[in-house]
């Protein structure tokens, strides 16, 4: 801080968040001061190339060298939005060392080595704030952190990737297929050049690893969540979830259950009642049940410029306050316990089965009787004619464990005589 009690503030990355953080900044500074009871200036931003022309940015705050930060003990917040791992964490690493407080957008760091970052800025009593790493500008962190505090959560649930809610928004309300869907989203500027992450629910996973280790006050990293992506729905799949008064949305879940945390990031079958089955195109939401309160939903933009610029602000000007107070490193790492990860084949799940079979006499017998040895049991079945000796089977099963299932499922690939393709295997939400 300088002599004039004024916060200085370096920002790390230009790009779409940064910019928008520099922008939003600019246009909140002069109320800085009421809100906080200090005043606060940008004092440096870090770029790879100083001489790429930055629109409305003074060209003297630039730098291409992270030392120009780390060694100003002015500086007392540093906004870490470059992304990725490294240099982010050994940026965030010595930032906390050399004292500052730390505000990041960082999902991918924050979801694998959030446990080491958080602890380190509780030993050096200074504030590292993540609210933009998870839906954006929806505010989920602080609330579940603090609003919530009160709570034993049990299930945290959500839509938090914009680009595949985009994409199933797509196929169901407009007929597209998987690849003209995600055309779509790429023209729009919502899925990246390379949409691997978006589509394949590892950014999910990603946010999805933070939320639980919040909810439920233990270390989940990106590696116990287990991901499927969306490309392998179809809009035939989405035609009949529908006629069976359901939605197909790539959800997030967490619980705790007396045999460990579940987490998994998948394509699901969501009743059409279910809040989340009406959150559409881009919007992200987040449902969280807490003993005492019940449950609660938070819904907004998971994404862009301003929502999640919205995000980093809120976060500066918490640490502001708590600069004013002489209180950074207030709230830190909430994982006091450890709970075991349940592996996914030991969850017990409801499916969504679509299955191309020879239209004969005993076929469906047989299929009943391979579900029956593994203890599969049948909610619903629905069957169509497709050509002349084949037809479409499709079936909702009761909930079973997913290792007996799919010991089923590998019975049906070998009973080739009776079932030439095993369409779409869903899970149905429970
Ligand atoms: P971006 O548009 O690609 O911007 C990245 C910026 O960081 C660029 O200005 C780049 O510099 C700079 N940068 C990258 N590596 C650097 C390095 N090694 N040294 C110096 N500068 C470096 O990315 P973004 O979309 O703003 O995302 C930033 C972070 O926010 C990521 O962690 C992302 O996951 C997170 N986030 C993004 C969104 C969103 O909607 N975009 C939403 C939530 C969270 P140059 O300009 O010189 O290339
Ligand atoms: N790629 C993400 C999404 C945005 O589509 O939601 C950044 O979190």
């Amino acid at each position: 801080m300088t002599e004039t009690n004024t916060v200085r503030i370096a920002i790390l990355g230009l790009g779409t968040v940064g910019g928008g953080v520099y922008q939003l900044f600019q246009a909140q500074k002069d109320s800085l001061e009421a809100k906080t009871g200090l005043k606060a200036e940008i004092a440096a931003i870090l770029v790879r190339d100083r001489t790429k022309a930055r629109e409305g940015v003074d060209s003297a705050l630039l730098t291409d060298n992270f030392d120009d930060i780390l060694h100003d003990d002015t500086i007392d917040i540093v906004v870490e939005v470059m992304g990725g791992i490294e240099p982010a964490r050994t940026y965030i690493t010595e930032s906390l060392t050399a004292g500052k407080n730390v505000v990041t957008a960082n999902k991918d760091l924050m979801a694998v080595h959030g446990g080491e970052l958080l602890d380190l800025a509780q030993e050096v009593g200074r504030d590292l704030l993540f609210e933009a790493s998870v839906a954006g500008g929806i505010p989920i962190i602080r609330p579940m952190k603090q609003c919530l505090a009160g709570n034993r959560i049990t299930e945290v649930m959500g839509i938090v990737n914009g680009t595949t809610n985009y994409i199933l928004t797509q196929m169901d309300e407009a007929g597209m297929d998987f690849a003209d869907a995600l055309a779509m989203a790429t023209e729009l500027g919502y899925a990246e050049a390379d949409p691997t992450a978006d589509i394949e629910g590892y950014d999910a996973g990603r946010k999805l690893a933070i939320l639980a280790s919040i909810a439920f006050h233990s270390r989940v990293t990106f590696s116990d969540v287990y991901t499927e992506g969306i490309s392998h729905v179809t809009a035939a799949d989405i035609r009949y979830v529908r006629d069976m008064g359901s939605v197909i949305k790539l959800v997030a879940t967490a619980r705790e259950t007396e045999k460990g945390i579940e987490a998994s990031v998948q394509p699901m079958l969501l009743p059409a009642h279910h809040p989340l089955a009406s959150v559409k195109d881009v919007f992200n939401a987040i449902f969280v049940h807490g003993d005492a309160v019940g449950d609660t939903m938070f819904y907004g933009r998971g994404a862009g410029r301003f929502p999640t610029a919205s995000a980093c602000m809120g976060d500066i000007i918490d640490v502001m306050r708590n600069i004013r107070f002489y209180c950074t490193g207030r709230i830190g790492c909430g994982c006091y316990r450890h709970v075991p990860i349940r592996p996914m084949e030991e969850t017990e799940q409801r499916y969504f089965l679509r299955m191309q079979v020879l239209d004969r006499p005993g076929v469906l017998a047989s299929i009943a009787s391979v579900l029956g040895k593994y203890g599969v049991s049948i909610k619903r079945v629905a069957q169509k004619p497709t050509a002349d000796d084949q037809a479409e089977l499709v079936l909702i099963t009761d909930q079973v464990k997913e290792k007996d299932f799919f010991k089923a499922v590998d019975k049906f690939k070998s009973m080739a005589n009776m079932i030439r393709e095993i369409s779409s295997l869903i899970r149905v939400y429970e």
